[in-house]
Formats: structure tokens, C-alpha cells, sequence
């Protein structure tokens, strides 16, 4: 199985960015955290972060055809971006949203998600063990 782990704009700065929300776990220590898993879990992974939404969508088109499952968090962009709803409806590839935070018990706007629409679950306010809850969804493995 292949999966491509997608994180959205800020998530660069973890481990650095509010770490009283967000931890001290660094983005490289949750791309080996992620790359970790995945040998553990037997399948195949590909980490990509970007700030641009224009290259989250690019990102995901690219997945058509190649990959079989995609754990997104789309950071902000999970709030506004019908562009990026649209890019995985159109790719239609088994999806899971994951928030480091607890996105429902924070301000109002956080509340809303375009993306969930297109995913098959989300996982929210985990730490950044829910990326790996999200890839065990995924891959079919008891948690
Ligand atoms: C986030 C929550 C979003 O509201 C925020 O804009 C982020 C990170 C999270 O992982 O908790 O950038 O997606």
C-alpha cells in the first residue's frame, strides 16, 4: 500500500509554532516519526508539506493513479479551501483529515471543514500520533 502524508501551510514550523497548541515535536521529527511507522505498519510513504494551496492541489492530482491512501492536514487552508475539497473528491482516493489540535474546541472558525466532506475520517486534537492513527486507519490495522 502507498501513502502520501500532506501538510498544509505552518505545519513546517512545528515544534517552534505556538508549542503550548501545537508540541514540540519538530516537522522533521514527525517525518521520521511518519517514515518510522510505516515500516513498522508494511506499506509505503511519501511526506510532502507545503504553504502554497495552489501545491497542495497540484500535490493531490498528482496522487491519481499512484497512490492508495492520503492523510492531509491541510492546516488553515482546512477552513477555506474548496479547492483543495475539490482536488480530493476528483482524485477520489481513500482519505483521512488529521489536526494536531482540537479544532472543535478552539475558536468558531476552526470549526468549519471543507475537506472533511471528501474524507472518510477525521482525527483531531491527537498530537501528532493521530498522523499515525490516520495511516493505521488506512492501511486496515487494528489500533
Ligand atoms: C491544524 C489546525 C488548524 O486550525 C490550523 O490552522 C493549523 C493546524 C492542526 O493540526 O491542529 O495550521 O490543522
Amino acid at each position: 500500500m502507498r501513502i502520501k502524508v500532506i501538510n498544509g501551510p505552518n505545519l513546517n514550523m512545528l515544534g517552534v509554532r505556538e508549542p503550548d497548541i501545537y508540541g514540540r515535536t519538530t516537522y522533521s521529527d514527525l517525518v521520521e516519526l511518519i517514515k518510522e511507522h510505516a515500516l513498522k505498519i508494511g506499506v509505503s510513504v511519501d511526506v510532502f508539506q507545503s504553504n502554497h494551496e495552489g501545491d497542495l492541489v497540484d500535490e493531490i492530482q498528482a496522487c491519481y493513479g499512484l497512490v492508495d491512501g492520503i492523510v492531509i492536514n491541510p492546516g488553515a487552508y482546512t477552513h477555506t479551501s474548496v479547492a483543495i475539497l475539490d482536488a480530493l473528491k476528483a482524485v477520489s482516493i481513500p482519505a483521512v483529515e488529521v489536526h494536531i489540535s482540537d479544532v472543535d474546541s478552539r475558536e468558531e472558525f476552526r470549526k468549519i471543514s471543507y475537506v472533511r466532506a471528501a474524507c472518510q475520517k477525521t482525527i483531531s486534537g491527537h498530537g501528532v500520533k493521530g498522523y499515525l492513527e490516520a495511516m493505521d486507519f488506512l492501511a486496515g490495522v487494528d489500533q
